[in-house]
């Protein structure tokens, strides 16, 4: 049976794209049912709306507390009855009730190759720090701000004279190849998070994934 995929987003929606892109390919194991957004103009709501997707903008300006949005956005995800919740750009920090909530089931990506540069601003940074590559990161959402399990990375190079931008775009497309896969993983159940005394570890297809996961060359 086909897995039922919530993604959150705040802006473009690129990722938010290239899954429901992948999702419409025959014999992916999972259909985008909902987009959540805590943005209402977001770009990436009218990109769902034009894959006959249903949205959902949930402002964080109408909520005195995180904790009480973080309820309020349960209780519209959940009306998905989703499988797997994807944040896909969704620039908000959550809550440990949520995290908790949707433990084992939430994805995030994150423009870096983590544990380097968590928070934002991360290619400024790379370049910033003289990193000659830098990169993506997929992990599980753990309670711990860009600190979850990884699941797989893609690496890029950094080139001299770079600009941000640059490099973000260069990030963006491995970004594109990378998320649909990993969704693709958890709606097929290959994938999933252990916790073990607090430590958690992604296993894919069995195996414990290192650090910094998936086909890590180091
Ligand atoms: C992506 O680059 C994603 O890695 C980043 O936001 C962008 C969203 O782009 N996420 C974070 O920085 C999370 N900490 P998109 O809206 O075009 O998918």
């Amino acid at each position: 049976m086909s897995s039922r995929i919530v993604v959150l987003i705040s802006g473009s929606g690129t990722n938010l794209q290239a899954i429901i892109d992948a999702s419409e390919v025959a014999d992916y194991p999972g259909s985008v049912v909902g987009v959540v957004s805590n943005i209402s103009d977001a770009y990436g709501l009218t990109r769902a709306e034009n894959a006959n997707i249903a949205t959902v903008a949930l402002s964080h300006k109408d909520f005195d507390s995180r904790e009480s949005y973080d309820q309020a956005l349960i209780t519209k995800v959940d009306q998905f009855f989703p499988d797997v919740i994807v944040l896909a750009g969704f620039m908000r920090i959550l809550s440990p009730a949520f995290v908790q909530y949707y433990q084992g089931k939430l994805l995030n990506i994150h423009p870096s190759l983590l544990p380097k540069y968590q928070g934002l601003n991360t290619h400024q940074r790379a370049i910033d720090a003289g990193d000659t590559e830098h990169g993506v990161s997929v992990h599980f959402v753990t309670e711990e701000l860009d600190g979850g399990p990884v699941i797989l990375q893609a690496k890029v190079p950094v080139f001299e004279g770079d600009a941000s931008d640059d490099l973000a775009a260069r990030v963006h497309e491995q970004e594109h190849r990378i998320y649909p896969l990993v969704v693709k993983w958890l709606c097929e159940k290959r994938l999933s998070m252990s916790v073990e005394s607090q430590n958690e570890h992604a296993i894919l297809d069995g195996c414990t994934l290192p650090t910094c996961g998936y086909a890590n060359d180091e």
